[in-house]
């Protein structure tokens, strides 16, 4: 049987992150530069049931039965299996492997989680359909940090800009959404790793002391999605940065920024972005900077002297996968 192998870009929040959570809309973005690659492979030579799984990056070499079940990586092989009612599976082994940088906002849990799920539905004979993938990786997101929204998911799995919002537990909202110009966008990171749960854990419980507060910002985060979604289907980069930076702004009030997010912040703002934000959860991980192409270079440099670890350019254009 040959091996199978399957991979899953990363993602950025544009605006709308948090809010979110609590019924509001959001914008996110895959980003193709960074990925997670699962690969399946036969294990003849051991007994069936043998899964053994090799993940270089995060140090873990060792069989399923010998992993904690609630790790992330048995979590989504197990799901993979209970859906199609496999008790025994073949021998294999299963390597996976990213570049999308952990606990940095980029959706790397999300990732891996997606490329494990394609490549072992199809490893099995059953690919899973995209609609299946996205809510066996939403179910592993609630397992892992509570309350997720259900934008990661959607975006690394459907690959292309959406529009998300969720209305109930079960009714969510997506729009592809038409870019009639690319946009570039400078993704820069603090080298500060911050999972998502704790941040989203923290809006909660301040949320749950101070609901009118929150609600009352999470509208106005809400309000910047509805505007930003009008400025990028038409063409108005310059006014979509503005909504960036007042979406920053949001966030410190929320109290999900940090003293370095801040600091990248106002240095891409200073080397000439047209706005600039976190993206994710926040405290740590990755700025986003929305820029002219000519100017990318300069602000990545501008980036780097205020302390950034590393620095990605994206172009975001119409995506070329059509089955939203
Ligand atoms: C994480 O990419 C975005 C958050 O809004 C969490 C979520 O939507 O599940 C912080």
């Amino acid at each position: 049987m040959p091996a199978i192998s399957a991979s899953a870009p990363g993602k950025i929040i544009l605006v709308g992150e948090h809010a979110v959570v609590y019924g509001r809309p959001a914008i996110a973005i895959p980003v193709e530069q960074v990925r997670a690659k699962a690969i399946v492979s036969a294990n003849p030579k051991q007994a069936p049931g043998t899964v053994f799984i090799q993940a270089p990056n995060i140090g873990i070499e060792t069989t399923l039965a010998e992993l904690p079940v609630e790790d992330p990586l048995a979590v989504a092989v197990n799901s993979v299996f209970q859906t199609l009612n496999i008790s025994r599976p073949p021998a294999l082994t299963l390597r996976v492997s990213a570049t999308i940088p952990i606990a940095a906002g980029l959706g790397s849990g999300t990732a891996i989680s997606i490329a494990i799920i394609r490549a072992l539905s199809a490893f099995l004979g059953k690919p899973f359909s995209d609609e299946r993938v996205s809510t066996l990786a939403y179910e592993i997101e609630k397992i892992h940090h509570g309350t997720p929204s259900g934008i990661d998911n959607t975006v690394i799995t459907y690959r292309q800009p959406i529009y998300f919002q969720r209305i109930s537990e079960d009714h969510i909202e997506i729009k592809k959404i038409s870019l009639p110009q690319a946009f570039t966008i400078i993704i820069a990171d603090t080298g500060i790793p911050s999972p998502t749960s704790s941040t989203v854990g923290d809006v909660r419980q301040a949320w749950l002391v101070q609901p009118e507060h929150y609600e009352s910002i999470f509208d106005k985060i809400g309000t910047i999605v509805k505007e930003a979604l009008c400025e990028i289907q038409s063409g108005q980069v310059e006014k979509l940065g503005k909504l960036m930076t007042a979406n920053h702004q949001l966030l410190v009030d929320l109290g999900v920024s940090s003293p370095e997010l801040d600091r990248l912040v106002r240095a891409s703002l200073e080397a000439g972005a047209w706005g600039a934000k976190l993206s994710g959860g926040g405290r740590g991980g990755n700025i986003i900077a929305l820029a002219s192409e000519e100017q990318a270079s300069w602000i990545t440099q501008g980036l780097k002297s205020a302390g950034a670890t590393h620095a990605i350019t994206t172009l975001i254009s119409e995506s070329l996968h059509t089955n939203l």
